[in-house]
């Protein structure tokens, strides 16, 4: 069955038996990866197509706050418009023409219609298709007919999702999907950057390195793991779905502190993977909504929305230069070092060291992906 994650309340206390026992949250199994799903064409493709028929993030609601604002962006390789309408409906669209094809309209923006910049048919934002310049040149066509390719939305908890399939059923299927995942992002907080950066490696193989904390004093020496733990993190699950738990040693303070007053936000990162392709972080000051797309099997496009935390008493000044500082630390540092050892895996790929990658019991949130993942695939 599908369930939340705990409370923080139960995490914390989770957390400071943890520290008092010297433990970690252990999976029972232990996994083989075979390493040719990383390299096989063919398991890409399957992969890329698994995506398509999953409900997948595609951005924070805010990033489309307006009738008119709009994303074009690929998912799982296939270019899209997501558009909030005049009737404050989120939908997404092919982005293609339906005379020839051409792509519409590139990144972000408001717009009140699309026009083709090929030969200038319009569309409006519900897809409907408005205009035909000459339209003597199409006689006998249906204009009605011709409206963009429909991609199911769903909107949930702060996060556009698309479907890239059959509406009726995308919709239940997606909303099964995401039951019980967090809602942490609203309208209130303010998405103050967009970064975009490039990872030479399989999509998994970047997934993976935000799916457990035994790395955390090898990788992260001098930049997380001082106000970290070794190998210590509360990693739970729902459905198809993860969440690792991260505390920083100043988690301590709550020993003397009643439960009821429990302030967690800045004492541990949450970071939950959304299956099969999003993490969304919940650090000190802000989250960050990061959208992995495979460009090629070698080669993915992280796109990060960050956002504020729900503007605090002091304001939404203070709550902006708290989320800039956290964003700029990230990013400079863990950020780097996770690249670092991720691109080095895909170099080693084609190396024959390995046949396979062994997760162990403290990688249990990779094994329930991987296992997940097989699932899927075996029923695509
Ligand atoms: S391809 Fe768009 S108007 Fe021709
Ligand atoms: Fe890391």
């Amino acid at each position: 069955m599908m369930q939340g994650f705990m409370s923080d309340k139960d995490v914390v206390d989770r957390i400071l038996g943890h520290i008092e026992n010297k433990t970690t949250d252990r999976g029972e199994r232990v996994w083989q990866e075979p390493v040719d799903n990383y390299i096989s064409a063919e398991r890409y493709e399957s992969e890329l197509a698994l995506f398509r028929s999953l409900p997948t993030p595609f951005c924070p609601s805010i990033a489309l706050s307006k009738p008119g604002d709009y994303i074009a962006r690929p998912a799982a390789g296939v270019p899209l418009i997501v558009v909030r309408g005049q009737d404050g409906m989120v939908r997404a669209f092919k982005n293609a023409c339906r005379h020839r094809g051409s792509e519409l309209v590139a990144g972000r923006g408001c717009a009140g219609a699309f026009v083709c910049p090929y030969h200038g048919w319009s569309y409006g934002l519900d897809g409907s298709l408005l205009g035909v310049p000459h339209s003597d040149g199409f006689p006998a066509f249906e204009k009605a007919a011709n409206g963009l390719a429909e991609v199911t939305v769903i909107e949930k908890n702060g996060i556009v999702f698309v479907v890239q399939q059959d509406p009726d059923e995308g919709r239940d299927q997606a909303n099964h999907m995401l039951n019980g995942l967090p809602a942490v992002l609203k309208e209130d907080q303010i998405l103050f950057d967009e970064t975009e950066v490039i990872v030479e490696a399989n999509w998994k193989i970047h997934l993976e390195s935000f799916l457990e904390g035994y790395h955390i004093k090898a990788a992260h020496k001098t930049t997380f793991f001082p106000f970290g733990y070794d190998n210590l993190n509360v990693i739970e699950f729902c459905g198809p779905h993860a969440r690792v738990t991260f505390p920083f040693q100043r988690i301590e303070t709550l020993r003397d502190v009643a439960p009821e007053d429990y302030v967690v936000s800045d004492k541990l990162t949450y970071v939950t993977h959304m299956f099969p392709n999003v993490i969304l972080a919940e650090l000190s000051h802000h989250y960050t909504l990061g959208i992995l797309e495979p460009l090629s099997i070698n080669r993915t496009k992280i796109t990060n929305y960050h956002i504020t935390k729900s503007a605090d008493q002091a304001g939404q000044d203070a709550a902006l230069k708290a989320a800039r500082r956290d964003m700029a630390f990230v990013n400079e540092t863990g950020q780097k070092e996770d690249i670092a050892m991720v691109t080095g895996i895909q170099r080693s790929l084609h190396s024959k060291a390995n046949d396979v990658f062994t997760f162990g019991h403290f990688e249990p949130a990779i094994v329930h992906f991987q296992q997940t993942l097989s699932k899927h695939l075996a029923e695509l």
